[in-house]
C-alpha cells in the first residue's frame, strides 16, 4: 500500500473537484454505454473497455468514498446482503388483468368499454397490443430524477422492498436527468431471456445446484436474493409497461406516448408493441405474434390490450383487482409429443398408489417436463397408453402437465398394455381399487414403508392412542433407526434405547416411556381409530366398537354387516374388511395385544337399539368453551343418547351447542337458520332426557 501522504486517503473529506468530475463524467459514459448495450442492442465499445472504465470508477470511489452515491454504476455490481426484505407499501395499487381466451372474448372486452366510455357506433377505438411477459411485476420509484426504491407486487397493496437486485439489471436506468417528473413511478417485468436461462440452468448442474424449471422461476428465484451479488451474476431483463405515480400531469395523453417517453428518459419498452384499432386489429396482432412467439428470445404467454387515451382509460376504471381497460389474451395450451420411457407407480403416505409416466424430457408451454402424473388406473385406461408410446403432452398456463392423447401409429409393434400393479412396490401387500379405479390403495397400512411413519404419528396422536411426547420428530428418529418397524413395537422400547437418540436425556427418555405404558389400558374406540384404517374416523369407529364390543367380532365379520350400519357406506365396509383380512394387519393387532394394549370389551348383547334412543337421528356440533364439564365429556353424554357429534355445521347439522368465544361455527348455524342451544340449554337437554 502506498502510504505517501500527497494522494487522497479513504478517509479525505472532500474530492478534489477534477475528481468529482472524472467521476461524474466517467458515471455518465459508463451509463450511456449500458444503455446502448442492454437496451438498444447496439454496443459501440468492446466488453474490455467497458470494464477498464468501470475499473477506474470503482478506484475513484475507493478512494473517495463521499462520490459513491446510491445511483452511481459502481452499484450495480451488488450492494451487502440483507437479512431480510422489508416492505415498501405502493402508492397506488398494482393490479393485475383480466383474461380472455377466444376472439368472442375480445369482442365483449371492446363492447363492454365502448359502452363504458358512451362511444357511438361509428368510431373504432385503438388499443395499444403488448406482448404480456412471462416474468414478475416490478414497480421502481424515482424522485428528483435518481432511484429510490423498487418493489414487488406483492398482494398488490404492499410488496417487497428488491432495490438493491433490481440495481444490479444494467438496462435500468439509476438516474434519469433533466427531463424526468419530480415523482415518477413505472412498472415493468423482469424476465430471463431463453439463452440466459439455459445458460444458468447449466452453470447450477455444474455446481451440482438445483436447477430452474423455467425462465420465470430463475427470474424469480434471482430476484428473491437477499445477496444481491447473486442477482448481478444473474441474464436478468426489463421491459416497462406503465406509468404509476407521476407528478407530471400534462406527461402524456395516450399509452402509446406515455412508453414513447419513457424510452427517451432511458426505459427499455417492448419494441413489439403496436397501436392497433379496434377488435379486428388486435387479433391481427395476436395471430402475427402468435406465429413470431417460438422464435422470440424471451418467453410471452399472452398479448396484452390496453385503451390508448389516457382520459378514456379513467373514465373507464376498474373492476375489483383489474383495469376495464386492459385485457390478457392467453395464448392457448401449447402441446407437443414425447416419448413414454416408463410408468412407474409411487405410493403415497395415506397408501394412496399413484401412476407416473417418465417422459423422454420435452420443453412445452414454458417448462421442462419430465414426469407426468397419470392420475389412476383408469386414467391409464382411458388413456390407454403403455410404456414406449409417443403422447402429445399438454401444458396450459399454471395447470399441471398432462398427456391428452396416444399415437397409435407410432405404437412399436411389440409393445404391451400396461398392468397396473396388484402388489404395492414398497412392501408388497395387495393393491385394491376403490370406485372404479379412481383410487388404488396398498392394503399394507401398518408395515408399509411408504405408510409406517403417517401410520405411527396418527397412531400415538391426542385422540387415537393420546401417547405424549412423541412427536413427528421423534417418530422420524425412532423409524430411522430401525427402532420401530410397526406401530407395536412401540411398546417393546426401552429407556436405554431412548437415550442413545439425539436430543434424549433421562428425564425425556423415561417420560416418553411412561407416557406409552399409560397409553396401553385403552378404549376400544381409540384404538381401532389409532389403527388407521383407511376412511375410518372417531364417529365410525365408535360405531364398530358400539356394535362388535370386540377386535375378534370386527375381524371376522363381513362386508355386508358393515354396509348395514347407518354411516357405512360399500366402501368404507370394504376398507375394514380388506384391512381384517390383510395378514400383515392381522399380526400388528396380535402383537398390540401381546404387547400388553388392553381394553375393556363392550358388552353388546345388553345393547339396545341405537335408533330407538332420544336423540337419534340427531346431528349436532359443539363449539366454543363449556364451564360445568369437557366438550368431550358432552360429546360422551350426547352420543350415549343416539346423537351423532360432528366436527363442522352444514345443511345437515340438527342442532349447534354454542358455548363461550364460539366462532366461525356458530354464525354458520344462524347463516343456515339451525337451531342453537347455550350451555344452560344443553343442560337443560341432558337432564330432561
Ligand atoms: S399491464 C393495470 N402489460 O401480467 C395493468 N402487464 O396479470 C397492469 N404483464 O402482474 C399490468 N406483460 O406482471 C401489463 N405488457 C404487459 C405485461 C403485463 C406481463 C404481467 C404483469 C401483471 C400481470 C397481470
Amino acid at each position: 500500500m502506498n502510504q505517501d501522504s500527497n494522494k487522497p486517503s479513504a478517509n479525505d473529506s472532500a474530492a478534489p473537484n477534477a475528481v468529482a468530475e472524472e467521476h461524474a463524467q466517467l458515471s455518465a459514459e459508463i451509463e450511456h454505454h449500458n444503455r446502448l448495450y442492454y437496451t438498444q442492442d447496439a454496443p459501440t465499445i468492446t466488453d474490455h473497455e467497458y470494464d477498464q472504465m468501470m475499473q477506474r470508477l470503482i478506484e475513484l470511489e475507493s478512494q473517495h468514498p463521499e462520490l459513491q452515491s446510491a445511483s452511481s454504476p459502481t452499484q450495480r455490481v451488488g450492494a451487502a446482503p440483507l437479512d431480510e426484505f422489508t416492505q415498501i407499501t405502493h402508492e397506488q395499487p398494482m393490479l393485475s388483468l383480466s383474461n380472455g381466451f377466444n376472439d368472442q372474448d375480445i369482442h365483449d372486452f371492446d363492447r363492454r368499454l365502448r359502452k363504458e366510455i358512451d362511444l357511438d357506433d361509428e368510431r373504432v377505438l385503438e388499443y395499444v397490443a403488448e406482448p404480456k411477459l412471462d416474468g414478475l411485476a416490478v414497480s421502481i420509484f424515482y424522485e428528483n430524477g435518481q432511484l429510490k426504491h423498487a418493489a414487488t407486487r406483492g398482494d398488490g397493496k404492499v410488496g417487497e422492498d428488491i432495490t438493491h437486485n433490481v440495481k444490479t439489471i444494467r438496462s435500468v436506468p439509476l438516474s434519469l436527468g433533466e427531463k424526468a417528473p419530480q415523482r415518477l413511478e413505472v412498472r415493468g417485468e423482469i424476465f430471463m431471456p431463453h439463452a440466459g436461462f439455459a445458460k444458468l440452468n447449466e452453470a447450477q448442474k455444474a455446481q451440482d445446484k438445483k436447477t430452474f424449471v423455467n425462465p420465470r422461476n430463475a427470474a424469480a428465484g434471482s430476484l428473491r436474493q437477499l445477496d444481491s451479488a447473486v442477482t448481478a451474476t444473474r441474464p436478468l431483463e426489463i421491459f416497462i409497461y406503465a406509468l404509476g405515480v407521476n407528478s407530471d400531469a400534462d406527461f402524456a395523453n395516450t399509452h402509446a406516448e406515455s412508453l414513447q417517453k419513457l424510452a427517451e428518459l432511458g426505459f427499455p419498452v417492448c419494441p413489439l408493441l403496436r397501436v392497433v384499432t379496434g377488435v379486428q386489429g388486435c387479433l391481427q396482432y395476436f395471430q402475427d405474434m402468435s406465429a413470431q412467439r417460438s422464435d422470440l428470445a424471451y418467453e410471452i404467454d399472452g398479448i396484452v390490450y390496453k385503451l390508448n387515451r389516457l382520459d378514456w382509460q379513467k373514465a373507464a376504471g376498474f373492476i375489483a383487482k383489474a383495469p376495464r381497460w386492459a385485457l390478457a389474451h392467453k395464448f392457448p395450451a401449447q402441446e407437443k409429443s414425447t416419448l413414454v420411457r416408463d410408468i412407474q407407480v409411487q405410493v403415497g403416505r395415506t397408501g394412496a398408489i399413484t401412476p407416473v409416466a417418465r417422459l423422454e424430457p420435452l420443453f412445452v408451454g414454458g417448462v421442462t417436463v419430465s414426469n407426468v402424473t397419470l392420475h389412476n388406473k383408469a386414467e391409464i385406461e382411458r388413456l390407454g397408453v403403455r410404456v414406449g408410446d409417443t403422447v402429445v403432452v399438454r401444458r396450459a398456463g399454471d395447470v399441471i402437465p398432462q398427456i391428452v392423447s396416444v399415437n397409435l401409429e407410432k405404437r412399436p409393434s411389440n409393445s404391451l398394455a400396461y398392468q397396473f400393479p396388484s402388489a404395492c412396490p414398497e412392501c408388497g401387500s395387495q393393491v385394491v381399487a376403490e370406485g372404479e379405479g379412481i383410487i388404488s390403495r396398498c392394503t399394507g397400512g401398518l408395515i408399509c414403508g411408504a405408510q409406517v411413519k403417517q401410520a405411527i404419528t396418527h397412531f400415538v396422536s391426542r385422540k387415537a392412542m393420546d401417547i405424549d411426547g412423541m412427536g413427528e420428530r421423534i417418530v422420524d428418529l425412532l423409524v430411522a433407526q430401525g427402532l420401530i418397524k410397526s406401530v407395536a413395537d412401540i411398546y417393546l422400547l426401552t429407556a436405554e434405547q431412548l437415550l442413545e437418540l439425539e436430543g434424549f436425556a433421562q428425564k425425556s427418555a423415561d417420560n416418553l416411556i411412561a407416557a406409552i405404558q399409560a397409553s396401553k389400558k385403552t378404549e376400544l374406540p381409540r384404538l381401532l381409530f389409532a389403527l388407521g384404517i383407511p376412511q375410518v374416523g372417531e364417529t365410525t369407529a365408535e360405531q364398530l366398537a358400539q356394535t362388535f364390543g370386540h377386535i375378534d367380532a370386527l375381524s371376522a365379520a363381513s362386508k355386508e354387516e358393515f354396509e348395514r350400519l347407518p354411516d357405512i357406506g360399500p366402501i368404507v365396509a370394504e376398507n375394514i374388511t380388506v384391512f381384517f383380512a390383510t395378514e400383515s394387519n392381522r399380526a400388528v393387532v396380535r402383537q398390540l395385544l401381546e404387547n400388553g394394549v388392553e381394553y375393556t370389551p363392550i358388552d353388546v348383547s345388553k345393547h339396545v337399539d341405537l335408533a330407538s334412543l332420544p336423540l337419534a337421528e340427531k346431528t349436532i356440533v359443539l363449539t366454543g368453551g363449556l364451564s360445568s364439564m369437557s366438550r368431550s365429556d358432552a360429546k360422551k353424554q350426547l352420543q350415549s343418547l343416539g346423537a351423532k357429534v360432528t366436527g363442522s355445521v352444514s345443511k345437515k347439522t340438527s342442532l349447534v351447542i354454542v358455548g363461550t368465544d364460539a366462532g366461525s361455527k356458530a354464525q354458520k348455524a344462524e347463516e343456515l337458520g339451525i337451531e342453537t342451544l347455550d350451555e344452560e340449554g344443553l343442560l337443560a337437554l341432558l337432564k330432561s332426557l
